[in-house]
């Protein structure tokens, strides 16, 4: 199963202005396969999930997606009013698909996303880590194929940060999705991937790809980061 770009551009109109912020992108997900996106701000990654989640079309370029997509935004938030659970569902309520299946199904993986006890909970009593991982169980409920993940830890704290990374690494795992992740933080996407994009300043084009060895020692670690460090 597969989602895979060929070519895509994308220009916004910036003060009246066109301006290409997206440039001839392509690329593959796979199911299974964690990716990231590296690039500085304003480089075009959200623009590229957006594209990816089917937000707004490209102005050229070919998008095919097998499966169920499902984009986690930068900014998002659960809703406050809304117990873990019932944020969980909402896309089934929202979709008119099967509530009760699921609550059933978000229900069943409390413990997995460390949310045992948790699921009547307003998001308000919860951790700032708990609440990143109701909003991914929200997106695993949502679509169980593939997860388009925008700067997800960027808000939380470096403790917090560093367990839910060595988190996410196990639950992406336990669930074979595939993953495309962006951050601006190279660690990060070196700690979590295997295989990295790098993009360059807009209009975002990738300027490499970067395969990350599934037992790659800490020398090596540290020249693929110095590597990636001078692209961008
Ligand atoms: N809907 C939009 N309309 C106009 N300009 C946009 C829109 N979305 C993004 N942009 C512009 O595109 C550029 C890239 O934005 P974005 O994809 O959010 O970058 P990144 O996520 O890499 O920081 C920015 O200059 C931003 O202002
Ligand atoms: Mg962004």
């Amino acid at each position: 199963m597969q989602v895979s770009l060929s070519d895509i551009c994308k220009t916004f109109l910036i003060d009246g202005a066109p301006v290409k912020v997206v440039d001839d992108i392509s690329l593959t997900l796979e199911r299974g396969v964690f990716a990231s996106v590296v690039g500085t701000s304003g480089c075009g990654k959200s623009t590229l999930l957006q594209l990816l989640a089917g937000y707004y079309p490209p102005d050229s370029g070919q998008i095919i997606t097998e499966g169920s997509i499902c984009l986690l935004p930068q900014d998002d938030l659960l809703l406050p009013w809304r117990t873990v659970i019932d944020n969980a569902a909402i896309a089934a309520e929202i979709h008119g698909s099967d509530v009760a299946d699921a609550r059933h199904r978000a229900v069943e993986l409390l413990p997995l996303f460390g949310l045992e006890g948790f699921g009547n909970s307003l998001p308000s009593q919860l951790s700032g880590g708990m609440r990143q991982r109701a909003a991914l169980l929200r997106t695993y409920i949502a679509a169980g194929d593939f997860w388009l993940l925008d700067e997800p830890f960027g808000k939380l704290d470096a403790l917090t940060r560093e367990a839910m990374q060595h988190w996410l690494k196990q639950v992406w795992y336990t669930l074979g999705v595939g993953v495309l992740f962006v951050t601006h933080d190279i660690d990060e996407a070196v700690l979590l991937s295997q295989r990295i994009y790098v993009m360059s300043p807009r209009p975002g084009r990738i300027i490499a790809t970067v395969e990350v060895a599934p037992n790659i020692d800490d020398v090596d670690r540290l020249e693929l980061k110095k590597q990636i460090k001078s692209l961008l």
